[in-house]
């Protein structure tokens, strides 16, 4: 049973990034070991995505190749488990599983806790397994704590949801919004705390609809767990994504104002600044309310920055419309976005919108968001030097001797200082700003006495 090997990859959002984790933590307990090899595993999981049609995809092209991987280990006796899992295999589980023969598992997004069960009736029965149900009992009843990575960690809080904006698979995925008990956040909060986390990210496809139940038995709301998390000794960072301009409630903008944790950097996704476009979409808001909101935010902490994620070529996108996206990056002056092509999604209202706009007309007027908001970025990032920022170094920069960390905004930010160590969190003076990152020089290096096992020096 020991020393078997787990190649596991994930395409998509943090959320993926998140489950690979914890499905990483299921196996550990069976002898699995994390591979970087495809060709050394005997348990391959392509954790999928299914937001865009090339996310989808990938998979496709990814589980190509792996045949070949498979066919090769067979020739020198050697099994190899294939697993599908996460939104692609939610969706299209069946349709998955006739179009690739070589796929073994299909998993969902919500039952990857029983793939210990699942992949021993694989090996027992010689056949194929799917799961794709929502079971009654969530899955983070059975999941064990999560192992630790680094500095940083991402918890979720909350998933699913109810918005079905009119291009959006994710409420076909990822199933109804549900929201975790606050005693089980904060009991991984602890543990992770414990191993030397000092940031935490909250995440939810909806995460500031958060509404888990409380210790008082009374639904919690986003800002109220946020405040319970920031007492949780050792965390010393909270951030929280993604959310919903219409969830945006009067306690999470406060929390802005009063949790000094709560780092001043919202991603606030807008998908397109024309009114039309948002009511075409579905999304709920207009133009006047983001606005709106955007204000509410600033007023309550002045240095709050923003990013956004945005649709280029919706159906019915007309050229006014596309000037009242760019006229809105220029309102907001967003510190960091994604824009992406709109892709028709089966099954989605805007796939069948008679309005689809060519691949040309989608591609330039994408050039032309990324252009303005790479403006801004740059301008963000210059308007940095000579400011001082706490930076928490998470990871080994290119250079001998070098780190990269995170600034309050999510700047990258270089330090080639000795003695410092992955897991500090610094006080930088911003010495050059260069095109994505900026590099920085420490005020004041503050240390832990016990370092984790993880710390590289
Ligand atoms: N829950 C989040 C994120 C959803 S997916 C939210 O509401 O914003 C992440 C991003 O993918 C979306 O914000 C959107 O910009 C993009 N996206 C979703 N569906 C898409 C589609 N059909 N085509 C192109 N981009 C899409
Ligand atoms: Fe998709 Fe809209 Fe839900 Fe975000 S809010 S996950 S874009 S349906
Ligand atoms: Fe993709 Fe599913 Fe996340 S569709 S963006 S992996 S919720």
């Amino acid at each position: 049973m020991a020393n078997r090997k787990l190649f596991i990859k994930s395409y998509g959002c943090q959320m993926n990034v998140y489950d690979a984790g914890r499905m990483t933590d299921v196996l550990t307990p069976l002898g699995y070991a994390t591979t970087s090899r495809p060709d050394e595993a005997d348990l391959v999981i392509l954790n999928t995505c299914h937001i865009r049609e090339k996310a989808a995809e990938k998979v496709f092209s990814d589980l190509g190749r792996l045949r070949a991987v498979k066919a090769a280990r067979a020739e020198q006796g050697l099994d190899q488990m294939i697993v599908v899992a996460g939104c692609v295999a939610q969706a299209e589980g069946e349709a998955l599983m006739a179009r690739a023969p070589v796929v073994d598992v299909v998993v969902g997004s919500q039952a990857y806790h029983r793939l210990p069960e699942l992949i021993a009736r694989v090996h027992r029965e010689a056949g194929r397994a799917i799961d794709t149900s929502f079971p009654a009992d969530p899955k983070f009843d059975f999941l064990p704590q999560p192992s630790v990575q680094g500095p940083t960690a991402f918890l979720a809080v909350q998933e699913g949801c109810d918005k079905f904006c009119a291009y959006c698979v994710v409420p076909y995925t990822r199933g109804p919004e549900a929201s975790r008990p606050v005693a089980a956040i904060l009991d991984e909060a602890r543990h992770l705390a414990q191993g030397g986390v000092r940031e935490i990210t909250v995440l939810g496809q909806n995460v500031n609809a958060y509404h888990g139940e409380g210790p008082d038995g009374r639904p919690w709301t986003l800002g109220r767990l946020l405040e319970a998390l920031a007492a949780v000794p050792g965390i010393a960072r909270l951030r929280y994504t993604t959310s919903h301009p219409r969830d945006m409630g009067d306690d999470l903008v406060i929390a802005h104002r009063d949790n000094p944790a709560l780092m001043p950097f919202v991603h606030l996704p807008v998908q397109s600044g024309s009114d039309r476009v948002l009511a075409a979409m579905n999304r709920g808001h207009d133009r006047a309310t983001y606005l709106r909101l955007i204000d509410r935010l600033r007023a309550a902490r002045a240095d709050l920055s923003f990013s956004s994620d945005f649709i280029v070529g919706h159906p019915g996108e007309t050229e006014a419309d596309l000037e009242a996206t760019l006229s809105l990056i220029d309102a907001v002056g967003f510190v960091h976005s994604y824009a992406f092509k709109y892709s028709p999604r089966p099954g989605t209202p805007s796939a069948a919108h008679p309005g689809q706009l060519s691949p040309e007309v989608k591609s330039e007027r994408l050039a032309r968001v990324q252009e303005r908001l790479g403006v801004h970025q740059r301008a963000a990032l210059d308007l940095a030097v000579g400011t001082t920022m706490s930076v928490l170094l998470d990871r080994p920069g290119r250079h001998p001797g070098q780190l990269i960390g995170r600034g309050p905004a999510m700047q990258p930010v270089h330090l080639g200082t000795p003695g410092l160590a992955i897991g500090d969190l610094v006080e930088a003076r911003i010495v050059a700003a260069g095109p994505l990152s900026l590099a920085g020089e420490p005020v004041e290096p503050e240390r832990d006495a016990s370092p984790p096992a993880w710390r590289v020096a």
